[in-house]
């Protein structure tokens, strides 16, 4: 950027290019021709943000130019596939797209392992792969990757560039797209704008929201959340070097960015179009709810974050078509869809978006045996805007919190802080008598609802089985929850370990884990339950077996796909959770411990078509009456209905 101070000290990456001039005029001809259709949305919205600076034109037009060059620096097959993508804007919604999440180091060790084991993910049929934050973090405590000391430079123990870059070609050649981290709301206090601040540079002080004193942090606290209360409470940390307050959401080490500054905007910007010309498909947008402070709020899902999303979207239309926006909000339900844009700019913010309150709720219904609050989720979530769908998952590297669901259970209980105060004691499982076996996230006396941490085979009771009984009710627990991450409607997303029922790699109550439990789900994958894939006679070879089947099923049935209607059955028995997708498929979830029998009249079915079995007595045709097995599931499908080629 002309304007600016230089944005790296790093020496950037050279992403692979072999443009030919001939080849970059036409390069330039095609960017033109997309900035006629995008230039009034974006120079509105940065506008909006930016426009009192009184440079605005020159700073526009240098973002622009420099946004051209990370055009014209992307790779021929880079661009093919942008042009394939633009060609068939729904390629990521379809049922055959099913995403897996990973450390690098403990799913392949480094870069070059993960590719070894690109055949074990295509076993299981993923076609996305996200890989946790995999660029070079900070020395000492880093949060697992999410305090970023560089941009442009690769975490130097997992492998270097050129292992990076076969890497992503590997995916691709084998249908997988690369999701990566993008940590829009801090940097770690190494990173070089930080560095730049503590040495008492101005300009680099501007790009953090830095204080004198405590006047502001004060009057910031009274309404700011706090998302670490008890291992790093407040909002802000004195910063000796600069005698300064300086504002740090999560860790004292990640310092939160100061988005009214145009440079960290255009910064930003650049090092995800530069990332993205190395062959990442997908960008996890990562705290996108945080990046916008606003005195008397909660400072969180402030319209300008949004603003600030929608030009980045913007940014990637031009440069990268074909590459995926993915909001990591994790708000209420009422708070997520504006992630997808809203009104007349419905469609034009994030492609993706966690849908963490259906997440939270299918594990309520878990607990309680009754899907009370996961109806209440259900209809509390819109269709999602053409072109945008839901993210659907199970677990991930984080907790599992509750305040999500803390709205829509006021909508149906008085007191729903005791509600999600006993989920939340449940998965704790410390009297030993229940089968989850999780641990307490920031718990606290002013933290009545601890999230939870644990594998999902710890949490579903695999883990604390004691009789080959309990054992196959863990396990139907752990894949009734995948099999409504997978049939919901969105891009359902297996977190390793879950696909062969990895437990807790430690006791929950291990001391350590103290300062931080989500590092209980963060095991090394596991080389003896991979081992056990294929044996049946294994809660991994079972699961495993079961999970590779659900989700061939979901391949072949496009009424999976994320953009088919969904709505709600109602049920009688409040433990089942009935869902139509599209005229001719129905998913039955039962989560309880009971078997619950059906009557099919109930479900509304066309009486004219035929209706068989999907999964439990495949092709057995439905008749009256049918039954739901304790913590299973029934698809149903109208027996005409045309399957999609299994491939
Ligand atoms: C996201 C990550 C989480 C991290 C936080 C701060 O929520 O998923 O692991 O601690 O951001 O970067």
């Amino acid at each position: 950027m002309s304007s600016n101070p230089p944005l790296f000290s790093d020496t950037p990456v050279a992403a692979p290019s072999n443009t030919a001039p001939m080849e970059a005029s036409l390069r330039d001809a095609t960017f033109d021709a997309r900035l006629i259709t995008e230039e009034p949305f974006l120079r509105a919205i940065l506008q909006r943000l930016y426009g009192d600076l009184q440079s605005f034109d020159d700073w526009y037009r240098a973002l622009l130019q420099d946004v051209r060059q990370c055009h014209t620096e992307r790779s021929a097959p880079l661009h093919l596939q942008d042009a394939d993508r633009i060609a068939r804007p729904d390629w990521f919604l379809q049922s055959s797209m099913v995403g897996y999440s990973a450390y690098v180091d403990r799913f392949g060790g480094t870069f070059a392992g993960v590719s070894q084991r690109i055949h074990y993910l295509r076993e299981m049929g993923v076609t996305y792969l996200h890989l946790l934050p995999f660029l070079r973090a900070r020395t000492g405590d880093n949060d697992g990757g999410f305090a970023v000391a560089a941009f442009d430079d690769l975490e130097p123990r997992l492998g270097t560039m050129t292992e990076f870059l076969q890497l992503t070609t590997s995916l691709r050649d084998s249908g997988i797209s690369l999701c990566a981290d993008l940590v829009l709301n801090h940097v770690a206090d190494q990173h070089p704008w930080a560095v730049g601040a503590a040495s008492g540079d101005p300009t680099f002080q501007s790009y953090f929201h830095t204080y004198p004193d405590r006047t502001m942090p004060d009057r910031f606290a009274e309404t700011a959340r706090q998302i670490f209360p008890q291992t790093a409470p407040g909002n802000f940390t004195w910063s000796e070097p600069m005698q300064r307050w300086i504002w740090t959401t999560f860790y004292p080490y990640q310092w939160d960015l100061n988005y009214r500054n145009p440079a960290v905007f255009a910064g930003m910007a650049t090092a995800m179009l530069r990332l993205a010309n190395l062959g990442i498909d997908i960008f996890r947008l990562d705290s996108t709810a945080f990046i916008w402070k606003r005195e008397g709020t909660d400072c969180m899902n402030q319209p300008e974050a949004h603003d600030i999303l929608q030009a980045l979207r913007s940014l990637v239309n031009l440069a990268a078509p074909g590459v995926l926006l993915q909001a990591e909000a994790i708000v209420t339900t009422a708070n997520l869809p504006s992630y997808f844009g809203r009104a007349d700019r419905a469609g034009r913010e994030c492609h993706l978006a966690y849908h963490s309150s259906l997440m939270a709720a299918a594990w309520a219904a878990m607990a309680e045996q009754s899907t009370a609050i996961l109806r209440q989720v259900v209809a509390a979530t819109p269709p999602s805007p053409a072109g945008t769908s839901w993210l659907t998952y199970v677990r991930c590297h984080d907790d599992i919190g509750w305040q999500v669901l803390y709205d829509d259970v006021a909508c149906i209980d008085a007191a729903p802080l005791q509600r999600l105060a006993a989920i939340s004691a449940f998965f704790n499982g410390a009297d030993g008598q229940r089968f989850p076996a999780g641990a307490l996230f920031q718990a606290g006396p002013d933290n009545p609802t601890p999230a939870i941490n644990g594998m999902a085979a710890a949490l579903t009771g695999v883990e604390r089985a004691t009789s080959p009984e309990s054992r196959r009710a863990a396990e139907n627990r752990l894949l009734l929850l995948y099999g409504l991450a997978l049939a919901f409607g969105g891009l359902p997303v297996i977190y390793m370990g879950d696909e062969i029922a990895q437990c807790n790699p430690i006791s929950a109550a291990t001391p350590e884990l103290a300062q931080d439990s989500r590092w209980l789900q963060r095991p090394n994958l596991s080389d003896e339950l991979m081992h056990q894939r294929t044996d049946p006679g294994t809660s991994a070879g079972r699961v495993f077996a079961r999970m590779r089947t659900l989700v061939a099923y979901r391949r072949t049935l496009s009424a999976l796909a994320a953009d088919t209607p969904r709505s709600m059955i109602p049920m009688t028995d409040p433990a089942m959770l009935a869902l139509r997708r599209g005229d001719n498929l129905i998913v039955l979830f039962n989560f309880s411990e009971r078997p619950i029998a059906i009557d099919a009249h109930d479900l509304g079915m066309d009486a004219t078509r035929s209706w068989q079995h999907v999964d439990d007595d495949a092709g057995a045709v439905v008749t009256g009456q049918l039954l739901v097995a304790p913590w299973s599931m029934r698809w149903l499908l109208c027996a005409d209905t045309p399957l999609n080629a299994p491939n």
